[in-house]
This record gives C-alpha cells, structure tokens and sequence, in this order.
C-alpha cells in the first residue's frame, strides 16, 4: 500500500526505547560486519520441502537491464513476455457462478464475492495435485489489500451506503484460483473446485494464547473465539505444510472511534475517522468507540488450507498483533519453523517467531495446530554489527503484570508494547523479510522514513542510518551458528537506495546498478537471486527526489556482487508487489497494484482513467489491479 492512505507518516510509537542516536558514529563496514560469518553451513531451502524436483541453477542474472519508465504499460527485458492473468473483477471460477467484470463497476456486492477482489498483493502457487512439483497446473494464494471505493463503485463514494460498505468488505480478503498452462499460455480453469474468495465477512477462528481472552470477547462473539473478516491483506507467507499466511497490515483504518481513545488502541493508530473506508456507518463493528475489542481481533496472521475450499481460515494469535507485512519462512536444523516478519510503520520492529514444535513432514494434518505453541521475539540491533531477539513471553523482559501484561494473551494482544518495553530497536518501516536459500542470511526491506531526526523523533541509529530516509535500504543479518532459533545475529546494510549518481553518496544512496527507492516486495528465488519491488508512494512519485525515477519497478540483485538490475517497470500510479514462482522456475507471477492511483488514493469515477489505463487501454472502464504472468520467451528460467 502506499504511504498516504494507509498513512504510515503517522507515527504511533511514542516509546523512548530503542533509539541509538549516541552510536550511529560507530557503524561498521560491511567487510567488517560478515567477517566470520560468511562461512556459516549452508541450510535447508525455506521452500524445499514444498517443492521437491525444483530446479538448481547457479544464480546469475542473464537478462539486461531495461530503462527507467512512465508509459502506462509492464515493461520486461528482452526475450521475456509479461501478460495479465487475474484482473479485479475477473470471475475466480466458482461452481456458485461466474460473473462477468462490468466496466462502469456496476458489479453487486454478491457478485464481487464471486469475482477477483481489489488491490492485489502477497501471493503464492501450489503446484496440483498436492505434493507435486507440477510447473503447468496449481493454485494461486493472492491477497487484496484494500479498496479505492472511488473506483469500486459507479459513482464512487457519492450517496455512501451499506450496500457499499458490503461491497467493499466483498472486495477486501483474498482469493485462490486454479490456474493451467495451456498452449495459449497461462489462464484461470472456470470452474474450478479450489475457486474462492475469502473476504471481510468470512468467518474465522481465533486460535492459539489469545483466543478466548477477555480483550477478544465482544458482543455479537462472547467467547472471544470467532471473527467475521480479515482485512488490508498486504504481505503473505506459506508453511512447510503448504498452507498460505495472509497478514493483516494496516487494520486500524477501518475503525473509528470517536470518544477519548484508549492506549491499546492508539499504540496501533485508531483515530477519530479511520483512513477514510467509512465501513463504521454501517457496520456497527467498526465503531471503536462502541465494540473496543473489536479492534484487538485484527492486526494478525491469517492460515488457509488453498487446497481445502471448506477450510475455516484461523488467525493465530500465537504470531503477534502489529501492522502485519509479511512472515518469511525459515526452518531449524530440527524441523522447527520460523518465521521473520515486518511491522511497517515509522519506528516500528522487525519479529521473529519460532515454533515450539518440529513440523511433519509424513502427516500433514499433525500440522493443523502447529502454529499455536511458539515464542515470540523483538529484534534490537546494535551499533556493533551483533543484534539481539528479545523474547515477548509474559514474565521475562520486563513483561509482567506490573507493567500491564497479565498473561501471554496480553502480550500478544499488545505486541508492540511489549515491544516497547523490551527494548527493541525502531527501524525505517520494515515491510518484506526474506531468506536467502544459499547462505541464509535474512534480508529486509525499510521501505523509507520521513520523521527520523525530526523535532522530538527518534534519531539516526547504525541500523537506520539516514536523518530524512526518503529511498530507504536494506538490511540484513545472519543468526549465530547458522542457527534460525539462535538468540543472537550479525548484521549489516545491504544496499542504501537512491540515484547513486548524485552527489552525497550517503544521502543519495550506494547502489551498485539501477537506481530505484522504496523498497518493498522482497524474494529470493531458490537460485539465491534477491528480487526487489518497490513501492513509492503515490504522493511522492514523480517529484522531488523521486523525479526522473518513473513507475514503480521490480529489480534482481546478485549478492556476490552487489549489483542490481532493473528487469521490470509497471503501469503508472501503481505499486509492484508479491512475487512466487513455478516450481521450475518457468513462470513467475507478480502484481500490479492500484494502477492509476492518485495522491489522494481515491479515484474521481467521473474521470477513471485520468491517469492509468491499464491493463485493458483506453477503452476499458476502469484500471484494474491484476496478477501478471512473466514467462521467457526459450521457456528457461526467470532470471537467467
Ligand atoms: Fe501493504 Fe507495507 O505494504
Ligand atoms: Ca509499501
Ligand atoms: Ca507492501
């Protein structure tokens, strides 16, 4: 999503904790930072265990780079093709009906629930049947973050209604789809008995220390164990049981609360008026004021079963309660999963959390609950190159019922002040995590930052180095011994963005190749090639220090050498994001989000297409949101 409607300016953390403003003079080199821990073994793929047969090739980038672009169109190198598979409003192929995207948005609400939501972000495939490697037949996991209601509706936002308000819950969610290469290429199988959308009504279970929690219990749910809806779907993740994790990012702007707003719910940015979805008007639930605890059954980490259509979607609250981006998988050397994840938004941490329990690999249902029973931790950085995770478990790191944490249930339900008080270091946003399948260093993007080093802010630490972190960077680390359950690591910056080119390295960015900024979508393929996406806001692209920088773009980085390259540019007014590929390495999927999208991220339905017309042209109603299929045209693999 884009800064200014999720309005991640915003600054909810106001803890003293963290900053490392006194040390940002001590910062390491790089050379020094990974000295004696580049020989680490190497581990299991994060994926390896989803995708038997995969292919192994040497990691090198083969493709020439292409140029910085405004056009309203996806651009790919050379010898590569890009084509849009999944449009918002494109029929997801349910045996209940298939109805046809009507151009002026005049779909009902009932027929969105049947349809392809908006605003496409994380995803993944599952290769069919379950347990193969297929490359040319499987399911695709896309989540749909959130809605332009200016678009959504024929006349937008004009007479706001409940019927509005039901289709843009219908809209939110994400879906799954069962997709086939055929000889044509790549289509969605209508009708398929995988199809389904999962929305912002869909019941779902809460699972795991804070389930049942007097905090969770509401009125129309006294039990604290059931919630309609996930929402503002942004990143995702997977397990080794091939199940998909959708995780729920900027969830307080759906709420409203007009009376004195308590801390629990101000920590997370409830306000007055919410981020402008207006669903509290009709949907009494959304109303902060009324239903408080409402709020704390969102801000968590959803799991689906994509292969089962009957599976009721659960929120593990064993995971945490943030602004959730996304949860990268690593597994221990015994068969504990971990899972590393971003809270984006300025000053806020980057978490791991690691199982309690060895996955298994001979019976999958024995995984059902496996995602309840972990520990929690906090990532605190300091000026040296080491780090710490510190663990959130009730009673230790100053977590105790005098500080306001009864319970793990509390902790969980208040993660980010947990966070606060254990003493974790405040970053630049943290959005994508991902794990490098040859050395297993873990990388992370900071998407950007404009209050560090401002009037009463935070200011500059070794990690965060950049007083005003418009282009924002990448940090990495590696976990002693090679251990992803280890409470220690090493790390270093990756990459500084912005126009290296300019003058003032330092504040303009160190990047070996094309130039980009905002950093966001963050994925190694199982070749060790780091692919990055980036996210400039709306408001920000195109000027200032992003003038002359274009669309919004997807690059592959070689970590051997530092170098980037740009392979993709999108439409304009759009973000890049999620990223998965066959198991073969032949296809790659990516998203295209809101194209078109003004400063205000909301459209003028009179004028829909005043900025982009993408994917269909000028003909088309609306722009749309879609999956896009990236394919080489020798058939080899992405990348190479
Ligand atoms: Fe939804 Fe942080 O991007
Ligand atoms: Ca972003
Ligand atoms: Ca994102």
């Amino acid at each position: 999503m884009s800064s200014s409607f999720s309005d991640p300016s915003r600054i909810d953390n106001q803890s003293v904790a963290g900053s490392f403003s006194d040390v940002f003079s001590a910062r390491l080199s790089r050379r020094q930072l990974l000295k004696g821990v580049a020989t680490l073994p190497l581990l299991g793929l994060p994926a390896g265990c989803a995708t038997p047969g995969m292919r192994m090739d040497a990691g090198a980038i083969g493709f020439a780079p292409i140029s910085l672009s405004t056009e309203d169109r996806v651009r790919v190198p050379a010898g590569y093709t890009a084509t849009p598979l999944y449009r918002w409003g494109d029929s997801i192929g349910s045996l209940q009906g298939m109805p046809e995207f009507r151009g002026d948005a005049g779909n009902t609400a009932d027929e969105q629930l049947l349809q392809a939501g908006m605003h496409h972000d994380g995803m993944q495939f599952f290769p069919l049947p379950h347990g193969s490697a297929d490359s040319t037949r499987g399911l695709l996991a896309i989540n749909h973050e959130y809605s332009d209601d200016g678009l959504l509706h024929t006349d937008g936002m004009n007479a706001w209604s409940a019927a509005k308000v039901r289709k843009a819950q219908a809209a939110h969610g994400m879906s799954v789809i069962e997709i086939e290469l055929r000889s044509g290429g790549w289509t969605v199988v209508r009708p398929s008995v995988y199809a389904r959308r999962v929305s912002a009504m869909t019941p779902m279970r809460i699972a795991g220390p804070a389930a049942g929690h007097a905090a969770m219990r509401t009125a129309a749910d006294p039990a604290g164990i059931e919630v309609l809806g996930t929402i503002n779907n942004c990143a995702n993740g997977y397990t080794p049981w091939d199940t998909y994790l959708t995780c729920e990012e900027n969830w307080n702007g759906y709420f409203a609360n007009d009376g004195k707003i308590p801390a629990e719910q101000s920590r997370y940015g409830v306000n007055a008026k919410g981020a402008g979805y207006r669903w509290h008007e009709f949907d009494a639930r959304f109303d902060a004021a009324a239903h408080p605890n409402e709020t704390n059954r969102f801000g968590w980490i959803v799991e689906i079963d994509p292969y089962d259509p009957a599976y009721k979607p659960v929120k593990r609250t064993a995971l945490g309660r943030i602004k959730h981006e996304g949860a990268a998988l690593a597994v221990t050397k015994d068969d504990r999963v971990v899972f590393y994840m971003g809270d984006d938004q300025q000053f806020e941490y980057i978490y791991k959390w690691v199982s309690r329990d060895a996955w298994n690999r001979n019976d999958r249902a024995a995984n059902r609950d496996l995602l309840d029973h972990g520990t929690l931790y906090v990532a605190k950085f300091n000026a040296d190159g080491t780090g710490q995770w510190l663990e959130l478990t009730h009673g230790k790191n100053g977590l105790t019922a005098g500080n306001g944490f009864a319970s793990q249930a509390d902790v969980l339900i208040k993660t980010r002040q947990a966070a606060d008080i254990a003493g974790a270091t405040k970053m630049d946003r943290p959005e994508w995590t991902a794990v490098n399948p040859i050395d297993s260093s873990v990388y992370c993007t900071l998407t950007n930052s404009s209050a560090r080093g401002g009037k009463d802010q935070p200011g500059v630490d070794a990690a965060n180095p950049r007083v005003n972190n418009t282009f924002g960077h990448i940090i990495r680390w590696k976990e002693d011994g090679g251990d992803f359950s280890a409470g220690a690591f090493r790390w270093d910056i990756f990459v500084m963005a912005g126009d290296p080119l300019l003058p003032d390295a330092g504040k303009h960015g160190n990047i070996k190749g094309d130039v980009f900024g905002s950093p966001d979508g963050l994925w190694f393929d199982p070749a060790g090639r780091l692919w990055i996406q980036t996210d400039v806001s709306t408001s920000a692209l195109y000027r200032g220090e992003y003038a002359g920088i274009g669309n919004n773009q997807m690059l592959c980085a070689d970590i051997a050498s530092g170098r980037i390259t740009r392979f993709l540019t999108g439409p304009k007014g759009c973000e890049i994001t999620g990223i998965t590929e066959t198991p073969d390495g032949t296809t790659m999927f990516i998203n295209i989000q809101h194209p078109g999208e003004t400063a205000s991220e909301r459209s003028d339905p009179v004028q829909p297409l005043a900025v982009s017309s993408w994917p269909e042209g000028p003909s088309a109603g609306r722009p749309r949101s879609a999956t896009v299929v990236i394919r080489k045209d020798d058939g080899g693999v992405i990348g190479t």
